[in-house]
């Protein structure tokens, strides 16, 4: 049996059959865009609970990109199971999207992807020629490091009994334009006749383009970076939002005017970032550069700027409620969402957590409205607000997820039911003119 031209045979027949591991954020629309594709799509999570609310045609991430499209339970090709078996057996290609987060002490985090790989790996047939490919966010060398050790450990042959790639996911979850069938792919792999089938297969999963770039390494690497550069622009932007209010000078003015200049980058400072990936993916980048004895100056420094963002901004809104005779022991402050970034209901590594707990810690009572959120997913210290029309009493309200419904509530009536007018605009998204003209005392991250 050839594995690699039963592959062949079976995409140019139109019948390839393609496991997703993990059905998280990016394995479920993943496994969905497989599915639009033509393929057949067995889609295994360890989670009884994701595998039930999908079984139902329910979205267990909350994601709203794909909320009504779950497929059916019955539709044709699609299988759902916790059970990572059934998918080696029935399919040529496993694609593997489980978590890579931090461990407590900021290290890298790859028990998902070792246990992912240790349930496909013992599965294999000898001669099976199945491709098994890494979609998870890693640092350069850990496709080839957690995986083949393992491969050896189940007496399997790397590029004979299996072949292993790396193909970093890219899309931006809430973000049509940039889902997972448009987004552009690269592809890395010992073996160049594997990155070839692969860039076949994925060129019917997305409309973007789709390389082969060398070794696993590479396509590692060139997700993480993309991560490392955003952290540091973002870090950019925060650290001048802290300088230029104590120049007496506003950060959005400086932006709009360097933005004149054909090749200046804008980007919009924040209460700080969030999400699994770029308060995450840094990390991984300083470990690899740690491990080979080379500093991370630079990505070390920004993580420390961005990690720093909230509680810069809890010691600004502590100043605000002072100055405004707030008493420390009876404020009560709204926060406008909770999730890290605006139209998503995503509230991993959210910034509004780490701002919250500074003010509640010292005394300040909080309370959330963020439409995208489902109750219970907020800490304790928090009370949550369900209708905005209810929101009374307030001292300050702080807008810290720029969703278009926070921006575009109805600001006078909000403020006929403030204790006092105060405003902060923590992401830079209001119109700050009009709200003074309303009547409300206007603060914003980076403004004087
Ligand atoms: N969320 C994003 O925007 C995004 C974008 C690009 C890349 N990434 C990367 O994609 C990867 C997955 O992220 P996510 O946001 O989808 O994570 P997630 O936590 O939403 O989903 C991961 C899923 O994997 C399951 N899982 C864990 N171990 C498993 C195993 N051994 N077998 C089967 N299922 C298992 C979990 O139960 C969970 O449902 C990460 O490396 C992340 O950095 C994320």
């Amino acid at each position: 049996m050839d594995g690699k031209n039963d592959i062949i045979r079976s995409i140019e027949k139109g019948n390839l059959s393609v496991g997703i591991i993990g059905l998280g954020y990016v394995g479920l629309p993943t496994a969905i865009g497989f599915l639009d594709a033509g393929f057949n799509v067995w889609g295994v999570d360890v989670s009884q609970h994701v595998v039930d609310t999908i079984l139902r045609g329910e979205n267990p991430t909350g994601d709203p990109e794909i909320n009504d499209i779950i497929p059916s339970p019955d539709s044709e090709n699609w299988n759902i199971t916790t059970d990572t078996k059934l998918a080696v057996e029935n399919c040529e290609i496993l694609i593997v999207t489980v978590p890579t987060p931090v461990t407590a002490n900021l290290k890298p985090d790859l028990k998902y992807v070792i246990s992912a790989g240790e349930n496909i790996f013992k599965s294999i047939e000898p001669n099976s020629g199945k491709i098994v490919v890494l979609e998870s966010t890693v640092y350069p060398g850990v496709t080839s490091q957690s995986w083949l050790p393992l491969i050896e450990k189940y007496g399997l042959k790397e590029g004979i009994d299996v072949n292993i790639a790396y193909c970093p996911e890219r899309f931006n979850p809430g973000d049509e334009a940039n889902g997972v069938r448009k987004v552009a792919r690269v592809i890395g792999s010992l073996n160049p006749e594997i990155g070839e089938i692969l860039v076949n297969v994925y060129s019917k999963l997305t409309s973007g383009r789709v390389d082969y770039v060398g070794k696993m390494e590479v396509a590692e690497a060139a997700k993480v970076i993309e991560n490392v550069q955003r952290d540091i622009n973002i870090a950019l932007v925060n650290e001048l939002a802290r300088i230029f209010p104590a120049l007496e000078i506003d950060i959005e003015d400086v932006l709009n005017a360097a933005a004149t200049k054909w090749n200046f980058h804008r980007y919009t400072p924040g209460v700080g970032v969030g999400g699994h990936c770029i308060p995450v993916d840094p990390y991984y980048m300083i470990q690899r550069a740690e491990q080979v004895g080379v500093p991370a100056e630079l990505i070390s420094a920004a993580r420390a700027v961005n990690r720093t963002m909230p509680m810069h901004v809890y010691s600004v809104l502590k100043n605000i409620l002072y100055t405004n005779n707030v008493p420390a022991n009876d404020s009560n402050v709204l926060f406008l969402g909770w999730s890290y970034k605006a139209e998503v209901g995503d509230h991993r590594e959210t910034p509004a957590e780490h701002l919250a707990t500074a003010l509640t810690d010292s005394g300040v009572n909080v309370s959330v409205w963020d439409p995208h959120l489902e109750n219970d997913v907020y800490p304790s210290n928090v009370d949550v607000i369900n209708d905005i029309n209810s929101a009374k009493n307030f001292d300050l309200v702080v807008l810290v997820t720029g969703h278009s419904a926070c921006i575009n509530l109805d600001w006078g009536a909000l403020l006929q039911n403030m204790r006092k007018p105060l405003v902060y605009d923590g992401r830079r998204v209001l119109d700050l003119i009009q709200l003074e003209k309303l009547g409300w005392n206007i603060y914003a991250v980076g403004k004087p």
